[in-house]
């Protein structure tokens, strides 16, 4: 992705440190941080410094290459991924890269493992932009066969931040965006803010501006009303956990769109790399573990003031308790097909382990 003219990941290696762009500061200010230790990486990922499942996959890959540095003994590693893996609970990327890391890593001997993890970090982030590409590619002939049956501006409707700041580049849900309008057909895409944290009104929007793609934030209710009346062709979100049966958890919310989608005939795609299919998951509504986090991002709003400065401001009664569950379940019923960087895909189990026949079993 570009930005000032410069292209960017969202994460990369400088000497023996990591970098990564801080999300909390955007849209306001493009700054980057600097990771060193494994306490910093989980720090970056608790704090949503860095967030959105693919890209939590990858810098969790990244912090054991950290923890290798200061010791590649069995138990560092073990301590590393037991510390990784339970920053955040819900995006299932988290546990596939620190698998994968530990697969590389436990057959060889301490003294080689330090260069190994930068290398299996390195593959990972490489793979997911292929991916992410990929995904793009299959996605692009969803929206090219609408613009062929319709011949104008396509309007999309996103949910939550899954473009290339969830992931290395790309993306999963806007790579078929980003596809479409480098292909010449004209889309517009409907930005749900995402409330709490806002990830739409701050990252999708900052990114479709980037990328010069025409865009509107709306208050994540007034979806249904623009599909009530033809504004919306198709929704395309990303996820943070996939079940082998097609349930998907994504952002709190999604699963209003989409139920809102069905009612007003308009097709519903998650757009999914298979590190966020757990395959060992058949009940998305009672097996997928929901974050909860902290109350705070509800009551408060965080913003540039006038003075420039990002603040933090109360905005609700003061006395009232609040909930904020982060993820919400969108069952298969409601969802059109997956994107994957394999193609599309329906949200079953025999359509899946067809596509993925490597884990059928
Ligand atoms: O809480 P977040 O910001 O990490 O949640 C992100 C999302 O829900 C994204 O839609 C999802 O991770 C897909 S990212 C390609």
């Amino acid at each position: 992705m570009r930005i000032h003219g410069r292209h960017y990941r969202t994460i990369w290696v400088e000497q023996e440190t990591v970098v990564v762009i801080d999300q909390t500061r955007l849209p306001h200010e493009f700054t980057t941080c600097t990771l060193t230790s494994l306490d910093e990486t989980c720090h970056a990922i608790k704090s949503m410094i860095v967030r959105g499942a693919p890209l939590i996959g990858i810098t969790a890959a990244y912090g054991v290459w950290l923890a290798m540095q200061v010791s590649a003994e069995d138990q560092m590693l073990a301590h590393a991924v037991a510390a990784l893996g339970s920053t955040r609970p819900t995006a299932v990327n988290l546990h596939w890269a620190l698998a994968a890391m530990e697969q590389k890593l436990s057959p060889l001997p301490p003294e080689q493992r330090v260069k190994a993890a930068l290398n299996e970090a390195n593959r990972l982030a490489d793979a997911d932009v292929d991916t992410c590409h990929a995904i793009g590619l299959h996605g692009l002939e969803v929206i090219r066969t609408l613009y062929n049956e319709n011949k104008r501006c396509i309007n999309i409707l996103t949910h939550c931040n899954a473009g290339w700041l969830a992931t290395v580049d790309w993306g999963t849900a806007l790579a078929p965006i980003y596809q479409a309008h480098d292909a010449g057909l004209p889309v517009h895409v409907y930005v749900d803010e995402t409330r709490p944290r806002n990830q739409g009104a701050s990252l999708t929007a900052y990114e479709l501006h980037a990328h010069g793609i025409p865009h509107h934030i709306i208050v994540d209710n007034a979806g249904g009303h623009l599909m009530q009346h033809g504004q919306i062709d198709l929704c395309i979100v990303g996820a943070d956990r996939v079940t082998h049966t097609g349930d998907a958890a994504n952002k709190i919310g999604t699963y209003l769109k989409a139920l809102a989608a069905k009612d007003n005939n308009i097709p519903f795609y998650f757009a999914v790399p298979s590190s966020t299919i757990d395959w060992s998951l058949s009940d998305g509504l009672n097996d997928i573990e929901i974050e909860e986090r902290d109350s705070e991002e509800v009551t408060h709003i965080s913003g540039r003031n006038q003075a420039g400065h990002i603040e933090k401001i109360l905005i609700a009664s003061p006395d009232s308790p609040a909930l904020n569950p982060a993820f919400d379940v969108t069952p298969a019923r409601l969802i059109t097909a997956l994107i994957t960087e394999r193609g599309l895909v329906l949200p079953n189990r025999s359509a899946l382990n067809s596509l993925f026949p490597e884990h059928a079993s």
